[in-house]
């Protein structure tokens, strides 16, 4: 999952809160003799890699994943097996490369031994692509559609003996995923990260959801840890709750924000998104005094937990609004704001998308766009270009994009050449917001 303005987002604490603790159990590293890794492990957890057609193999901590998977198997006994999250696609495709050891002691849904969910919209696309033979066979179950099945309502339906992922960086999707897996019942959870990214604290979060937690062998500088046993008084599904202070048609409100996994910013309103909002809600108000049609359509591009499609939805009551994001757990934040707020208005849209794929070309007059500008902890300047593209898509000539960025970026140029004529609307330390007419 990419990461946004801030490099945590904010009520959700990192993985890097305790860097001086190790996993509990008898931890080794290097105490294995395989050969080195072939491909960078950092990158391969830092996001998404829609281009999954280009297979890189499985890396260190995808082997010590499968290798730990491979142990219990044995002895948890037969079972479908469910990868989580599988951004690369290379723990997909090592687990079903593994059938005929992992498989053959673990499947016991015939002709779907592997169930490979992602969050990502993108990610699912691009598994479906590079696994079709395997999923025309039945061997493979990568689940989709428009509206996305949950990890947890995939986990109780297909009732895996065995589920693999990589560790997420931020604790809350840890928990997140952890309790969604455990509705499957009698689960075996293996979680493989870099041990300089592991910590005690995620030992706490799994401990909360399993009665049994700890550490497998390492693998170079990869371990994972095992979770067994889910409890049986498991509390539902973690909703974070917070609020939201801004205008609303000039009007101080507080709006309600729900936060589900790890989606960006937790409940809390991101500081660049209030400022976009604060100056939006001037210019609407000027709008509406000079008489100006109602808008066509709005969107909110990269909804998030859902605060600026709430805006939307409250501020513009007569527009048709679109909420979209690439990532399943901001679709069903999204979803949960506008609920908590009262605002699931028949015309009011939350899709699971790529970048717009599904809107017409030319069909809107205002998209909002708070967008990733990291990808792990580094700047990624081209995360925004699709983005950019698909907004330039779906406005009409005259409609405006309403963008933010951090104020030590400069945007403008990328802008103005993709979408058009460029007004500088909101300025303070941490961030800019601009508008742009497409022309
Ligand atoms: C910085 S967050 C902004 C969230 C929210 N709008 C806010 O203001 O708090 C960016 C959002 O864009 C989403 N995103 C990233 N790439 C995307 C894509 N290609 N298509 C749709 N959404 C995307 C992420 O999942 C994330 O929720």
């Amino acid at each position: 999952m990419t990461d946004h303005h801030s490099t945590a987002p904010t009520g959700a604490p990192t993985t890097d809160d305790d860097p001086s603790a190790a996993p509990t159990g008898a931890l080794r590293t290097d105490d294995d003799p395989s050969p080195a890794p072939t491909t960078v492990d950092d990158a391969a957890a830092s996001g998404p890699v829609p281009e999954a057609s280009a297979p890189h193999g499985p890396d260190q901590t995808d082997r010590v994943i499968l290798r730990t998977a491979a142990e219990e198997a044995a002895a948890s006994g037969p079972g479908a097996v469910l990868v989580v999250d599988d951004a690369t696609g290379e723990l997909t495709a090592a687990a079903l490369a593994e059938v005929g050891t992992v498989g053959e002691a673990t499947s016991a849904v015939p002709g779907t031994p592997v169930i490979s969910w992602t969050a990502s919209h993108a990610a699912t696309l691009a598994l479906r692509a590079r696994f079709s033979e395997e999923v025309t066979e039945g061997r493979l179950e990568v689940p989709g559609g428009d509206h996305p099945a949950s990890l947890a309502e995939i986990a109780a339906e297909t009732r895996p003996r065995l589920a693999l992922m990589r560790l997420p960086k931020a604790l809350a999707d840890l928990e997140h995923r952890a309790v969604e897996i455990a509705r499957a019942g009698d689960v075996t959870l293996v979680a493989g990260g870099r041990v300089k990214h592991m910590t005690r604290t995620q030992n706490v979060v799994l401990g909360g959801v399993f009665t049994e937690v700890h550490a497998s062998r390492g693998l170079g500088k990869s371990r994972a840890l095992v979770a067994t046993a889910a409890r049986e008084d498991l509390a539902p599904l973690p909703i974070a709750r917070g609020t939201a202070h801004l205008p609303v048609r000039g009007t101080a409100s507080a709006l309600e924000l729900r936060a589900i996994g790890g989606v960006f910013g937790g409940a809390t309103a991101d500081a660049g998104s209030l400022l976009l909002l604060e100056a939006l809600d001037r210019h609407l108000l000027t709008r509406e005094e000079a008489e100006a049609a109602p808008l066509a359509r709005a969107i909110d591009l990269g909804s998030g937990n859902g605060l600026l499609t709430a805006y939307l939805a409250a501020a513009l009551p007569e527009t048709p609004v679109l909420g979209s994001d690439d990532d399943a757990d901001a679709v069903a934040s999204t979803r949960a704001t506008l609920d908590a707020y009262g605002l699931d208005r028949e015309s009011t849209d939350v899709t699971w998308d790529d970048s717009l794929f599904r809107v017409a070309d030319r069909s809107a007059d205002l998209v909002l766009l708070n967008p990733p500008f990291h990808d792990g902890t580094a700047v990624d300047a081209t995360l925004v270009q699709g983005l950019l593209d698909a907004v330039a898509r779906v406005l009409r000539p005259g409609g405006e994009l309403w963008f933010v960025h951090n104020s030590s970026l400069r945007y403008r140029t990328e802008v103005e050449r993709r979408i058009g004529p460029v007004r500088q609307r909101a300025r303070d330390r941490r961030f800019t917001v601009l508008s742009a007419e497409r022309t």
